[in-house]
């Protein structure tokens, strides 16, 4: 496939191609190349986009980089695979989302940085993924009992689907709309050294969430949120999940599965040398009733718990809905 980039752009590749004797060459490409402002105000989404399909279609293996002490402003963003080579996206400033709403009128309310079809992809850098969740969770029936309330679909902030070989390490993902960090339908993923960060009163905002995915691994996380710190639902398999401190929060969960009775397998899940503080819940497995499928091989050890209300929960008669779900037990 011919890399089609303007002439001017093209040059500015070349000019940032970091050669290294022998070892593959690889090019530098910054958000502020693609025009961004980085005033945390003006709308740096088509830099973003730009930036996003220089690097991924570029011949030589690219680092993306989001600069230090500078704030973009990104709306809702498709950023696509498979890309040409491996790709570093490195994020040492900060990328923010518009506070409102409002802003995801005719868009999918589902989606902020949704990242579709990715293999090879690391993110580091040191910087933060700022939601900005405020707005979201002051609408939702959970915090605001009274009505009219909104109880809709809210963004997931970084949402990963279908992806191979992903790792996101070394970042701030803070005040998510709903669940800051998922996977679905992803293998060999790796999710570590991360802070995420939201107030224990913010509804569903789950930590890192994981969803028909396999080969994962989850370490060395600080995870303060208003839900599960750690969460996985429908077909996930081979997960690690070890030196996590966890706290506010929900604890770590497994399910609900077999909602609506629907077949989900986990299994080979091992969870240890946790520390979860304050939480509500410890460990938890929850399964509606009606469902089919499994959820064995699990381990979890080494879990230290201060303060958690329900330290080990296992739910077969799982039921989050406002009307009562009725017995299905029969003898
Ligand atoms: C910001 O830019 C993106 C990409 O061009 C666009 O889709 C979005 O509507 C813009 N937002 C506003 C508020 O103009
Ligand atoms: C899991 O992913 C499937 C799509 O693969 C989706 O239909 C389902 O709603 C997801 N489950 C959750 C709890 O997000
Ligand atoms: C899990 O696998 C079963 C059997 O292959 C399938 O029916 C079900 O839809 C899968 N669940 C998810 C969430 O993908
Ligand atoms: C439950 O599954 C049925 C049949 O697949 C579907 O029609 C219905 O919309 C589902 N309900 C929910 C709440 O997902
Ligand atoms: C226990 O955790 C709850 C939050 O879940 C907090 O409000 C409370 O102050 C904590 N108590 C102690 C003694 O730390
Ligand atoms: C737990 O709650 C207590 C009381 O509110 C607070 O002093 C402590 O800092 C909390 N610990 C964590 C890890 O949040």
């Amino acid at each position: 496939m011919a890399l089609s980039l303007p002439l001017a752009l093209a040059a500015l590749v070349a000019a940032r191609l970091l050669l290294s004797g022998a070892a593959e060459a690889r090019v530098l490409l910054t958000l502020d190349d693609f025009g961004a402002v980085g005033d945390g105000i003006a709308n740096d989404t088509q830099a973003f986009l730009d930036a996003w399909s220089a690097a991924c279609t570029s011949n030589e293996q690219a680092v993306l980089a989001v600069p230090p002490g500078k704030a973009y402003r990104i709306w809702p963003v498709q950023l696509s695979g498979p890309c040409k080579k491996k790709l570093k996206l490195m994020i040492s400033g900060t990328i923010v989302a518009p506070a409102s709403p409002d802003e995801w009128a005719g868009r999918d309310p589902m989606k902020w940085l949704y990242i579709y079809g990715v293999d090879d992809l690391s993110v580091s850098g040191g910087g933060t993924i700022d939601g900005m969740g405020q707005e979201w969770w002051a609408s939702t029936c959970k915090r605001k009992k009274t009505q009219p309330c909104y109880a809709g679909p809210r963004p997931k902030a970084v949402h990963f689907e279908e992806c191979r070989g992903v790792s996101v390490q070394g970042v701030t993902l803070q005040n998510g709309q709903q669940f800051h960090l998922t996977f679905t339908r992803c293998s060999d993923v790796k999710a570590s050294f991360l802070r995420v960060i939201a107030p224990a009163d913010s509804p569903n905002t789950d930590g890192i969430h994981l969803n028909d995915s396999s080969h994962v691994r989850i370490m060395d996380n600080l995870i303060s949120t208003g839900d599960d710190c750690v969460s996985m639902v429908g077909n996930c398999s081979d997960v690690r999940v070890k030196d996590i401190s966890c706290g506010p929060g929900h604890g770590i969960s497994i399910g609900s599965l077999g909602k609506n009775r629907s077949t989900d397998m986990v299994e080979n899940v091992k969870v240890d040398t946790c520390l979860l503080t304050n939480t509500t819940n410890g460990v938890r497995i929850k399964s509606w009733q009606g469902g089919m499928g499994f959820a064995r091989n699990l381990r979890f050890e080494s879990i230290v718990m201060k303060n958690v209300s329900n330290p080990i929960i296992i739910d077969q008669y799982y039921c989050d809905q406002p009307t009562p779900c009725a017995n299905q037990f029969q003898a």
